[in-house]
């Protein structure tokens, strides 16, 4: 059963454009959201702005790569008719609330977001001592609040993030009131993504930094030469030995992803040596492949007609403007920005 829409909390994440999106983007986050669009008044983003406090110094795949992250979303069935799917950039208040929340917010708070310093190191490649990058938090924190969402579907990851955005709609509320004296910004709550353990081709946790993905948009070939060399329980070494699923990666494949009739029969083999590798993981690819069959399609669909992909971004766009133009109404007034008089007379006289 659905809720009726007039009673739905509102949920909102994003993502950054990564470019092609992987199954670990998908078991970890969209399947989840495509589930939410349900229960839930929904806003789904590529957080294209983001990319900019780590890759600015070569900006050249983010349009690309914000594309490719739409066609997954809209092939995984994030549905437009449903949630309002839109690009960060293409909502003008998102440039402009973590200028103002920045006002607010207290650099030691983001100096000890556990991301901060990690990623300063993991990407030492890149010079991250800018301004920009510490105040990351800030802009995640916006985007949540500028569309006053009850909920925040992300993995692990990100639970310090929207801890903070909490902590900055705190102090936001502590400064600034309606003048009822309610509060303008709600805190969202985190709504965590169970994720299974999934792992990439070479047996460690899919992620496109180790480059063990496999793609949503893979074809079938593809998707099978992938699997085909995946490490195995090491105590399988020659046929006739028995194995463990519980140890091996394309064990858990299974578990995620296969018919519990074939992990039975997974179980069953393995344990006893009745089955080889080579087989069992073709069942593991044969159930890949049927998962991704019908988001394959509809990506199909909507690659070859981009037209439609662009409507939707428009109307995406228009929607979320809408919606977090409420909000900046508020926070401009309550922070003693006064709306611009002249703004109504420009309005009404578009030849100027
Ligand atoms: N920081 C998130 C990530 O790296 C992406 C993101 C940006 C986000 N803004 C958000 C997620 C707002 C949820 C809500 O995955
Ligand atoms: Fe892994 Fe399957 Fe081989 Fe068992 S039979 S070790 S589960 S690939």
């Amino acid at each position: 059963m659905s809720t009726p829409v007039s009673l739905r909390k509102r949920v909102l994440s994003g993502m950054r454009p990564t470019g092609k999106l992987h199954l670990g983007n998908y078991m970890g986050a969209l399947h989840n959201w495509v589930r939410l669009q349900d229960s839930y008044d929904c806003y789904f983003f590529i957080a294209d702005i983001h990319a900019l406090t780590t890759d600015y110094a070569d900006p050249s795949q983010i349009a690309a790569n914000t594309r490719e992250v739409i066609l997954d979303y809209l092939a995984a069935g994030l549905d437009p008719a449903r949630s309002v799917l839109f690009v960060q950039s293409h909502v003008k208040q998102h440039f402009e609330l973590p200028l103002l929340l920045g006002m607010i917010t207290p650099l030691g708070w983001l100096e000890r977001v556990p991301t901060y310093k990690e990623q300063q190191e993991n990407l030492a490649g890149k010079d991250l001592t800018t301004y920009g990058f510490l105040g990351y938090p800030v802009l995640m924190s916006s985007d949540i609040l500028l569309y006053q969402a009850d909920f925040v579907p992300v993995g692990q990851d990100q639970v310090a993030h929207v801890e903070l955005t909490r902590e900055v709609a705190r102090r936001f509320n502590q400064f600034y009131k309606r003048a009822d004296g309610s509060e303008i910004l709600p805190e969202p709550q985190v709504l965590l993504t169970p994720s299974p353990k999934l792992p990439g081709t070479d047996g460690r946790k899919m992620s496109k930094s180790y480059g063990n993905t496999i793609l949503l948009s893979d074809p079938e070939p593809e998707i099978r030469a992938k699997i085909k060399p995946m490490v195995t329980d090491p105590a399988r070494i020659r046929r006739k030995d028995p194995g463990n699923p519980d140890k091996c990666p394309v064990g858990d494949l299974h578990k995620i992803f296969s018919t519990q009739e074939t992990i039975a029969k997974v179980y069953e083999g393995c344990t006893t040596a009745g089955i080889g590798c080579i087989e069992c993981k073709t069942w593991a690819a044969d159930a890949i492949v049927s998962t991704l069959a019908p988001i394959q399609e509809r990506r199909v669909k909507f690659e070859q007609n981009p037209a439609l992909v662009s409507d939707i971004l428009a109307d995406g766009a228009r929607r979320a403007t809408a919606r977090a133009e409420q909000t900046m109404q508020e926070v401009r007034s309550a922070m003693g920005l006064g709306s611009n008089p002249g703004a109504k007379v420009s309005q009404a006289a578009p030849n100027v």
